[in-house]
């Protein structure tokens, strides 16, 4: 069984990237379990607040679930042309303390996708994502792009995924990415 973490880079309940992890979900591969995670909860990053507090209780619990996986999807809104500030903010935030990115992010095979309602389909947002990846040290899976625009209308009012086209390419992004995933374990035996 191959477990991939997910998580839609939005506060937004109604959010696009939300709803395509969630369609990654219901079309992953037999074996392969993706889990949507998210973002709420995670304050802004402030420096006193970990000196007076540490790391908040949101932030553990996500490293700890991102530690344990198998593989990380990320998919990020796009924002002015860059990533959403508050997706950066958790992801910051998951790197700390000094040491946290070695157990959460080192080597772990990661996926980015985005969406957007746009034409562009988060094309800038996922370049501006690549140093912060490598920052981070992720091991991130160089597949097929996958940049999903007009994404308002790809789903139904009850958040399926209903285009087919999109369906096919969502379907070969997770199967190819958790190939990737079951390529690098088998490495390690
Ligand atoms: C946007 N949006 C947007 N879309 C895009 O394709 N390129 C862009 O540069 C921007 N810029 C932008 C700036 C700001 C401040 C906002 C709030 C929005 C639109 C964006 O793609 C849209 O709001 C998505 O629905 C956001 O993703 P979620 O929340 O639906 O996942």
């Amino acid at each position: 069984m191959i477990t991939i973490v997910g998580i839609g880079g939005s506060l937004r309940k109604a959010s696009w990237n939300r709803a395509l992890v969630r369609a990654f979900a219901a079309l992953a591969p037999e074996n392969v379990t993706v889990e949507e995670a998210t973002i709420e909860g995670i304050p802004l990053y402030d420096g006193d607040l970990e000196a007076a507090s540490g790391i908040p209780p949101a932030v553990t619990a996500l490293q700890d679930r991102i530690a344990a996986a198998d593989g990380l999807l990320l998919a990020s809104p796009e924002y002015n042309a860059g990533m959403p500030g508050v997706f950066e903010n958790a992801l910051d935030w998951l790197t700390r303390p000094p040491g946290a990115a070695g157990r959460v992010f080192s080597g772990k095979p990661t996926a980015l996708t985005g969406a957007t309602p746009g034409t562009a389909g988060t094309i800038s947002a996922q370049a501006e994502w690549l140093p912060v990846l490598r920052a981070m040290g992720v091991n991130l899976w160089m597949g097929p792009r996958l940049y999903v625009s007009g994404v308002n209308k790809l789903f139904d009012d009850e958040g399926q995924l209903i285009d087919e086209v999109m369906r096919k390419r969502a379907s070969d992004f997770i199967a190819g990415f958790a190939g990737y995933i079951r390529l690098l374990k088998s490495a390690q035996h």
